[in-house]
Parts: structure tokens; C-alpha cells; sequence
């Protein structure tokens, strides 16, 4: 089992010390635009391969080639957004970045699954399943699952017993318009919502939504070590054929009424990427929420579409 991780930075770098950890796959290749930084990482990280004792292999290449035969491509590289940057600024730059990664998976990795992380993810992972002409089940985008672990996170500090089994379930746009789910997350074999008051349940919402921003405040730059678990999650339930279901950006035709967008939705992922598309039963107002984000979404759709044009 072979993952090639494009984009050596805080999360790619994290991501592949987690591969390495838990011994998720064979072989891990990095590579960045900075070869350098790909190089030290690869050296730091081929030392604690050995020190933990992990079967789990790390290179580094300045060539695309050496993704060749890999089940999986994690797509993490990007530039993050400055303040004085609009959103499609952003997109701008990094649907460039992904268009020369793409070109490259489809050359020398045709076979393998993509899991998108750069950001704006959903529109990232719209990019690469366009520019990759790969089917919409091999291109995944991790955002969802992030989320959740930033829900269950705020649910868990609200427990007087942390030991509790707590699942939550974002889904929607990763980023502002996120919808996490209180009648579909749950303490044990009750949900959320039925498990706290109102103001509480508010407060569970309001920290998810927070939860990345919160880091940055304190860091300055944003998180990594919870992508990355969540990244190796996705990894995972990939190679080990595990069939869990988890929330990632996915294109929809129709379900949940949205078409012509990747937005995050609860699938089963198993050995071929994306195996099944159960739609959760959502109320009105939880539906109408989710069709205004993808709203928002087809408006970056033609700004994304007006560059794969030009671009063809
Ligand atoms: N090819 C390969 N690597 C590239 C390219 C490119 N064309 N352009 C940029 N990179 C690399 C940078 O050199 C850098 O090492 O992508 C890496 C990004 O790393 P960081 O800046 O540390 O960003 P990181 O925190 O890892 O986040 C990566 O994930 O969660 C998202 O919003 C986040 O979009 C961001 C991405």
C-alpha cells in the first residue's frame, strides 16, 4: 500500500508521521514545491520510522513520477489565505496549484484515489474531480470529518463523564457554512439534541464552527495535528476496506435536491473510495441550510469553471 502526499507543510508532514505511527500503509512519498523542506521532513521523519520501529517506509522526490503506483494521493498543498486576499483570490491561486498536481496524478497515478485538503476544500476538490476527468467516486475531499472531531470536542467538554462514546456529525460547506448536526450526533444512544437544552446546543454549534479559527488566533497559522488524524482516518477506511461512514466533501447529482457541486455529506468509503450515498433524513430547515451553502458554492463554481475553460 503506497500513499504519495503532495505538500509537505504542517498538515502533509503530520499526516504522514501519522501513517507512519500507526503503520497505515507501506510506503509514503512526499513531495513539495520546496524540495528542501520535503527533504528535511522526509529524513525527520524516516528517523522516527525507525525509532518507533514502524514497518512504514518515507521518501521524498522532486519528481512526480515516483507517485507512480500509489493507492492514494493526498492533495494538501496550497498557499493559505492573507487577510488581504478575497476568497476567489484564493481559489484563484490554489485551483492553479491543484491543476499542476492533477495533471501530474493522472500521468503517473491514473489508479489511485485523491483525497483533496487544500483549501477552500470544497471548491479544491470540485478542481481536482473536473481537472482529473476521474470518476466522482475516486475524489474525496476531507473536511467533515474535521469538523466532526471539533464537535465532538465540544460536546465532550460538556460531559461530567468523558468517557462517554460521543459521535457527531458535520456536514455542508467546510468552512462558515458548515452544518452540524444535533439530532444525528450523539452521547451514547442519545442525540444531542434531546441530551442538552436550547442555549447549550447553540454553544456546541457555535464552538465547531469556531474551532479552527480559535487555533489560528493562538498560532498564527492554522491546525494540523486534527487534519491529520482526520486525513488518516480517510486513509484508512480506504486501504482497509472498512466501509465507515464519514462525512466528506463529495460531487452531488441530485441528492439532497443539489447538483453540480462537491459538499460535504456522510458516505461509506471503503477500498474504491466512495462506495454509497445513503441521504440522511434531514428536517426543512436543516435541508434548507444545506442547499443555501451549496447555493454559495455554485457562485465559486463559475469562477472555478472559468479557469478550467481557459485552461483546457
Ligand atoms: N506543488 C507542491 N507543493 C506545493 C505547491 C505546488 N505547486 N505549492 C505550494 N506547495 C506546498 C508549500 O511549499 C508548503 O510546504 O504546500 C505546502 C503547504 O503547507 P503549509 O503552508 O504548511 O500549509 P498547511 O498548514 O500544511 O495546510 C495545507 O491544508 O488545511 C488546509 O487550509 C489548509 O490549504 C491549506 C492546506
Amino acid at each position: 500500500m503506497k500513499v504519495s502526499i503532495i505538500g509537505a507543510g504542517n498538515v502533509g508532514a503530520s499526516t504522514c508521521y501519522l501513517l507512519v505511527a500507526k503503520e497505515i500503509c507501506e510506503s509514503v512519498i512526499l513531495i513539495d514545491i520546496n524540495h528542501s523542506i520535503a527533504q528535511g521532513k522526509a529524513i525527520d521523519l524516516q528517523q522516527a520510522s525507525v525509532a518507533l520501529v514502524s514497518k512504514t517506509r518515507v521518501k521524498t522526490s522532486n519528481d512526480y513520477k515516483d507517485m507512480e503506483n500509489s493507492d492514494v494521493v493526498v492533495i494538501t498543498a496550497g498557499v493559505p489565505r492573507r487577510e488581504d486576499m478575497s476568497r476567489e483570490d484564493l481559489l484563484g491561486i490554489n485551483i492553479k496549484i491543484m491543476n499542476e498536481i492533477v495533471i501530474n496524478v493522472k500521468k503517473f497515478a491514473p489508479n489511485a484515489i485523491i483525497i483533496t485538503v487544500s483549501n477552500p476544500l470544497d471548491m479544491m476538490n470540485y478542481a481536482a474531480l473536473k481537472l482529473s476527468g476521474f470518476d466522482k467516486r475516486k475524489v474525496i475531499g476531507m473536511g467533515g470529518i474535521l469538523d466532526g472531531a471539533r464537535m465532538a470536542h465540544a460536546i465532550i467538554k460538556r460531559l461530567k463523564d468523558k468517557s462517554e462514546l460521543v459521535s457527531a456529525c458535520v456536514i455542508g460547506a467546510h468552512g462558515e457554512r458548515m452544518l452540524p448536526l444535533l439530532s444525528h450526533s450523539f452521547v451514547g444512544k442519545k442525540s444531542v439534541a434531546e441530551l442538552f437544552d436550547k442555549e447549550t446546543c447553540k454553544e456546541i454549534v457555535n464552538d465547531t464552527k469556531s474551532g479552527g479559527a480559535r487555533i489560528i488566533k493562538f498560532l498564527q497559522t492554522s491546525a494540523y495535528y486534527a487534519p491529520a488524524a482526520a486525513i488518516g482516518i480517510l486513509i484508512e477506511a480506504i486501504l482497509k476496506d472498512k466501509k465507515e461512514m464519514l462525512a466528506c466533501s463529495v460531487y452531488l447529482e441530485g441528492e439532497y435536491g443539489i447538483s453540480g457541486v462537491s459538499i460535504g455529506v456522510p458516505v461509506i468509503i471503503g477500498k474504491g473510495g466512495i462506495e454509497e450515498l445513503k441521504e440522511l433524513p434531514l428536517d426543512e430547515c436543516e435541508l434548507k441550510t444545506l442547499q443555501e451553502a451549496a447555493a454559495d458554492l455554485k457562485e465559486q463554481v463559475i469562477v472555478a469553471d472559468k479557469f478550467l475553460k481557459e485552461n483546457r
